[in-house]
């Protein structure tokens, strides 16, 4: 019997905005005590968009320096996954396919399940693999994460994009093929078509979170996969980073072990160290990215930590409504490469920081599809969200050198 090729993320890259809102701001502008953003949410700041980005702007720019290191021979597919879509019926990644300048002959495909969607992406990516393992699949994660201002959710607001390459023989993790299911109809977080910010039961989206993290767990272990004590590291979504403390201690006390459950800032807590506080650090600096928030927390664990070679990683996927998925990966020999976290830190460092006034201003902009315009140039990406002509959204790669 041959064993079967590994299949899993070959490499993976993060992008994020030109603005960042900074939640002490926040905290002081509504008279809130900014430690309960800061501990209360384990929060700091979130990337906001300026008004020449979006998910597409965001997506390409991740995806780009992916595409100069591995080329784009053998990709055949391309997968957005996405929350916040700019349109109904035209799948993101297809403009994203010609601001990357990707052959035709190339499969591009929307993804949508709440926070779910690059989990989702992920397996059907890894399925394409197995069948064709001479071919590649991009897959783009890219949200901006929008509630009403004055809400108890606008601090848990952010935006970012992860872009992944899975291939076989992968070089950074391959995805074991156990994976745990938990589906529940719940109206606990949903965006109507009518409306740009999110609808949301606070209280509701959290036990839902946990009782599909345990729903998962379960369904992982009668799948056969690895007890609690044979993953080293755990990484949640992180809509808020303590929301990744809450399911780390729930998920501790629902097996009956010992997990620490220290976030940065926090006394130690004891108990095993699976990495939580590592996974942690990008998120709690770009807020809740939606489909990209699991992969911007994995990013952060393996630009971070060097030791990980051949150690297992649990991730724990969580798209309300819900759908929620365990998965478990295996980190494979020469993962680390120590120059991508200062690369990122550079990029969070880089964000501009805008008032509250201007970011309330911003955040009350809705564009009409009806009424033609053309955004200020405003970020320094080298993709753009241009305006609308003729009800269409209009994009463009900058060149850089101009
Ligand atoms: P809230 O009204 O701010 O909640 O809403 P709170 O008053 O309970 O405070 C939050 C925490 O701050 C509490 O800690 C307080 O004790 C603490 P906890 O009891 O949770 O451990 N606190 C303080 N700490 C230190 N110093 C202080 C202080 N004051 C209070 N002075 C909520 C919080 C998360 C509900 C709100 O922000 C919200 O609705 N967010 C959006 C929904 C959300 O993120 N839900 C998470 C689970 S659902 C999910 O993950 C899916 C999602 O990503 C969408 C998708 O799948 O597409 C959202």
């Amino acid at each position: 019997m041959t064993t079967p090729t590994p299949i899993g993320i070959h490499d993976l890259e993060l992008a994020t905005t030109h603005y960042v809102v900074t939640l002490d701001d926040l905290a002081s502008h509504n008279g809130t005590d900014p430690a309960k953003y800061r501990l209360g949410l384990g929060q700091d700041q979130m990337s906001f968009p300026a008004p020449d980005e979006d998910i597409i702007t965001m997506g390409a720019a991740a995806a780009a320096p992916l595409l100069e290191r591995n080329g784009t021979e053998g990709i055949r597919t391309l997968i957005f996954a996405t929350e916040s879509g700019v349109d109904q019926s035209k799948a993101a990644g297809v403009s994203a396919h010609r601001l990357l300048g990707l052959p035709s002959d190339v499969r591009v495909v929307e993804f949508k399940q709440a926070c779910y969607g690059g989990t989702a992406a992920l397996q059907a990516a890894i399925g394409m693999v197995s069948r064709t393992p001479n071919e590649r699949v991009l897959i783009i994660s890219s949200d901006v994460a929008r509630y009403e201002l004055d809400s108890p959710g606008e601090p848990t607001q952010g935006a970012g994009a992860v872009a992944m390459l899975v291939s076989a023989s992968p070089a950074l993790l391959e995805i074991e093929p156990i994976a745990g299911l938990f589906t529940d109809d719940v109206d606990d977080f949903w965006r109507p078509n009518d409306s740009s910010t999110a609808v949301v039961d606070g209280a509701l989206s959290v036990s839902a979170y946990l009782d599909a993290l345990t729903g998962a767990w379960d369904n992982l272990q009668a799948q056969g996969g690895p007890a609690l004590d044979e993953i080293d590291r755990l990484l949640y979504h992180q809509p808020f980073t303590k929301m990744a403390k809450k399911g780390q201690a729930h998920l501790a006390a629902y097996v009956g072990s010992e997990l620490d459950v220290t976030l940065p800032g926090e006394a130690a807590s004891g108990g095993r160290d699976t990495g939580l506080a590592l996974g942690t650090l990008y998120n709690r600096r770009l807020g809740n990215t939606y489909t990209a928030s699991l992969f911007a927390g994995l990013a952060s664990l393996l630009h971070q930590d060097d030791s990980l070679e051949g150690k297992r990683i649990g991730l724990f996927s969580y798209g309300s409504g819900s759908v929620s998925e365990f998965i478990t990966a295996t980190v494979q020999p020469g993962y680390f490469d120590s120059s991508r976290a200062a690369r990122f830190y550079a990029e969070l460092d880089a964000r501009v920081p805008l008032d509250i006034d201007h970011y309330r201003e911003l955040h009350a902009t809705e564009l009409s599809s009806a009424t033609d315009v053309v955004t200020p140039r405003v970020s320094t990406s080298q993709y753009r969200f241009a305006g609308i002509s003729g009800q269409a959204r209009q994009y463009e790669r900058v060149d850089q050198a101009a």
